[in-house]
């Protein structure tokens, strides 16, 4: 799957913007608070009027302090996946039940430096796991290759049953770096500046999908 993020979209022309990728399987949207993270950007009025202006189901990634009280309201609004960060939530677990009991898949994300062994139980409770690629904040970063490693303990966990998690990625992924993702056992791949800085973002889309299901079946053929 792949999912736009509109962070590096036009913000003026956000029914536009989704419009321009219509392929895309989530659109994502990067609430930041400029607390949890140096950066501020949209909110709730905002994802309100954005599910009304697309079919795309939305993934929302909250970057905010005190997720525990702000998140269920995404939820509600009608956000197909909700995610929030472990490093900020204060009962993850209850959490989670509120954003499913809203109606949203509860989604869990890690920032680059936090390992995921602490949280293999709680990701239980859980529909996505979001491994950050870069440090949450800005879009149009480089790639940190060293989370591969949690996707691949991710990966193993939901292949042996463990967990029912989609593999989500997000930062950095482009034509170069989504096939390393992909044979690493990512489901879902977020792309911002990778889709919405190319000519034509659909097409980009389509050619980042067409990588990751190559390079994903080679893994199957065992050539990787
Ligand atoms: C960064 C955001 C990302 C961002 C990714 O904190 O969570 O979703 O949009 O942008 P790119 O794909 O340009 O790294
Ligand atoms: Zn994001």
């Amino acid at each position: 799957m792949i999912a736009p993020s509109i962070l590096s979209a036009d913000f003026a022309r956000l029914a536009d913007e989704a419009a321009a990728v219509t392929g895309a399987d989530w659109l994502h949207v990067d609430v930041m608070d400029a607390h949890f993270v140096p950066n501020l950007t949209l909110g709730l009025p905002i994802v309100q009027s954005l599910l009304k202006a697309t079919d795309i189901p939305l993934d929302c990634h909250l970057m905010i302090d005190d997720p525990d009280r702000w998140a269920v309201g995404y939820a509600e609004a009608g956000a197909y996946n909700v995610t929030v960060h472990v490093e900020a939530a204060a009962d993850p677990v209850k959490l989670a039940a509120n954003l499913r009991a809203a109606g949203a898949k509860a989604g869990l994300s890690v920032k680059p430096g936090t390992p995921l062994e602490p949280y293999v139980e709680l990701l239980k409770h859980y529909d996505t796991l979001l491994v950050m690629s870069v440090e949450p904040g800005f879009g149009g970063q480089s790639f940190i290759v060293e989370v591969l490693d949690k996707v691949r303990q991710a990966r193993r966990l939901v292949d042996s049953g463990e967990l029912t998690v989609v593999v989500e990625i997000d930062g950095g992924i482009n034509a170069d770096t989504i096939e390393q993702a992909a044979e690493a056992g990512v489901d879902c791949f977020v792309a911002g500046s990778a889709v919405y800085g190319a000519e034509d973002p659909a097409r980009a889309v389509e050619a980042l999908r067409a990588r990751a299901t190559e390079a994903a079946a080679q893994v199957v053929r065992g050539v990787h």
